[in-house]
């Protein structure tokens, strides 16, 4: 597959669909359970800070539920949600879970009523979304007034289609490039040997102004160096901890 062709909507929600289901062992394996520092080290305890004493949660793109998990076990809460359209997630997050519930959906078409949640968080999900505004209307819409948006993105300054390592050996410099920020794009990229993840890339502008219009308002901006178990892995590239890979937005429904 080209990881540069820009796809039509229907064409990609469908190959989307059908790589989430085919990778979801890859994903449990690499990214779940602690196997993967940036979650036990820096996404989970960030999480865990921005929503607080939320106390009825949804969790939209759950995965196989460790986000849930974590926050069941950090603070009493009345009520978890998770859904994701993947089967083979829920499958997994069924088995998994502590008390929280699962259920099938997509972002852009939410099984609840107005008004229903205290907080709603989206870790690492929107980048896999095709329809943007319709999906944040959804999240606008479930959030009671006051609630809290936890929305958690691969930062979409620095993980731009094309962006990564430059290791100059003539020059000596080492340096992480970035890929057209400002082209908006639906591709599917090849992030280890073998292994294809559909991405939406758009700047953050995109985000927050898509966000303002259903009146999600922004209370606070987290762009974290990358964590030590993260930096470790590859310690040959000490420019990494200058690169936020992570952004963390906390909105607020107005
Ligand atoms: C990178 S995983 C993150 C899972 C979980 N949030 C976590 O942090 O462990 C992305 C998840 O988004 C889900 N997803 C993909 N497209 C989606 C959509 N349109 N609406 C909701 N979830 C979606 C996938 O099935 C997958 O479980």
């Amino acid at each position: 597959m080209d990881e540069q062709e820009d796809y039509l909507g229907a064409e990609f929600k469908g190959i989307a669909a059908e790589l989430w289901s085919h990778n979801a062992g890859w994903w449990q394996e690499g990214f779940t359970e602690g196997a993967d520092p940036e979650y036990t080290e820096q996404l989970l305890p960030l999480v865990e800070r921005l929503v607080g004493p939320g106390r009825l949660i949804l969790e939209v793109g759950t995965g196989e539920g460790q986000v849930l998990r974590h926050l069941s076990r950090t603070a009493p809460r009345e009520l978890l949600v998770g859904v994701d359209p993947t089967p083979e997630q829920l499958g997994l997050a069924a088995e998994r879970s502590q008390g929280e519930l699962y259920l099938r959906a997509e972002a852009g078409s939410l099984p609840f009523r107005d008004a229903c949640f205290d907080t709603v968080v989206a870790c690492l999900v929107f980048e896999h979304v095709t329809d943007l505004e319709g999906a944040l209307a959804e999240v606008a819409r479930v959030l009671e007034p006051g609630g809290g948006f936890v929305f958690l993105l691969n930062h979409p300054l620095f993980q731009t289609p094309d962006s990564g390592w430059i290791d100059d050996q003539v020059l000596e410099e080492q340096y992480w490039r970035i890929g057209r920020y400002l082209e908006e794009k639906r591709t599917v990229e090849e992030v280890e040997k073998g292994v294809f993840i559909p991405f939406v890339h758009r700047p953050l502008s995109r985000y927050l102004n898509a966000a303002r219009a259903c009146g999600l308002v922004l209370e606070e901006m987290v762009e974290p160096a990358p964590p030590a178990g993260f930096l470790a892995l590859a310690p040959e590239y000490y420019e990494a901890r200058f690169v936020p890979r992570l952004l963390a937005l906390h909105l607020r429904r107005s």
